[in-house]
């Protein structure tokens, strides 16, 4: 199968891959990778653990004459990508907490942060970071302020990082195909939606600084969701929603 990806990169230490494809001149469709991200950034001004070559951090960059679709199709595309390499590892209850998150009973495995690069009101590139807790223990993630869990602790395997990253890249060379190249928006919509595991749900959120209670009804055209409170539907493209 030919590969989505023109360049792949991999860095032996850098402080933040997104960073790193932010300020750096490399072309569309190129793919890094790092197992020692020293600064990493996290939504919501958050720091990003790593664990020194225990965990690894993968950004991608994308140009804008890819910029056909809203950024959070390329957050789908990423976590279908990755829950389907998880569920090949026969781990049990992974979640899709819509849009960024990916999770293992209520424990996170791996987060998500999309960044857009502008230049003179000019669009020039998407930079998708995704950081994955491949190999920390439960002492490494015990040190987090968040419930967090790792494959090792599902699996109780060690998983070679370097084996992981082409397996992922794989998966997500797959996916990105679809997405761009086949242009079925349709098939990451639907398989975002059976994975996000979120419709029917009861969810808090935040609309206009007002928390709402509401039913998942959908996820939209737009990979917006929406959220029936009474008889309207609200659609929410981002921000904090959380099960009740
Ligand atoms: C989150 O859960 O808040 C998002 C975490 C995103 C972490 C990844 S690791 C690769 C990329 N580089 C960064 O500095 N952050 C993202």
């Amino acid at each position: 199968m030919k590969s989505f990806f023109n360049e792949i990169i991999y860095l032996k230490t850098i402080g933040s891959t997104n960073t790193y494809l932010k300020e750096n001149n490399h072309e569309d469709r190129t793919i890094v990778y790092t197992f020692d991200q020293t600064e990493g950034r996290g939504r919501t001004n958050k720091k990003w653990s790593n664990f020194k070559d225990k965990n690894i951090a993968i950004s991608i960059l994308l140009r804008s004459k890819n910029r056909i679709l809203n950024d959070i199709w390329y957050i789908a595309v990423c976590s279908i990508a990755l829950t389907e390499l998880l569920e090949g590892l026969k781990i049990k209850d992974i979640r899709i907490k819509w849009p960024n998150d990916i999770y293992i009973n209520d424990e996170k495995i791996a987060g998500i942060l999309t960044e857009s690069v502008w230049r003179s009101d000019k669009f020039e590139k998407t930079v998708i970071g995704i950081g994955v807790n491949v190999n920390a223990d439960l002492n490494d993630l015990k040190t987090l302020d968040n419930k967090a869990t790792s494959i090792f602790i599902q699996t109780q395997n060690n998983y070679e990082l370097n084996a992981f990253f082409k397996d992922y890249l794989d998966h997500l060379s797959k996916w990105f195909s679809i997405l761009f190249d086949e242009k079925k928006i349709y098939v990451i919509k639907n398989e975002w939606t059976k994975r996000c595991k979120i419709i029917g749900q009861k969810v808090k959120f935040n609309k206009d600084n007002e928390i709402c209670f509401g039913l998942v009804d959908n996820i939209g055209q737009n990979g917006e969701l929406e959220i029936k409170v009474g008889q309207n539907i609200i659609n929410v493209l981002s921000g904090d929603v959380e099960l009740v």
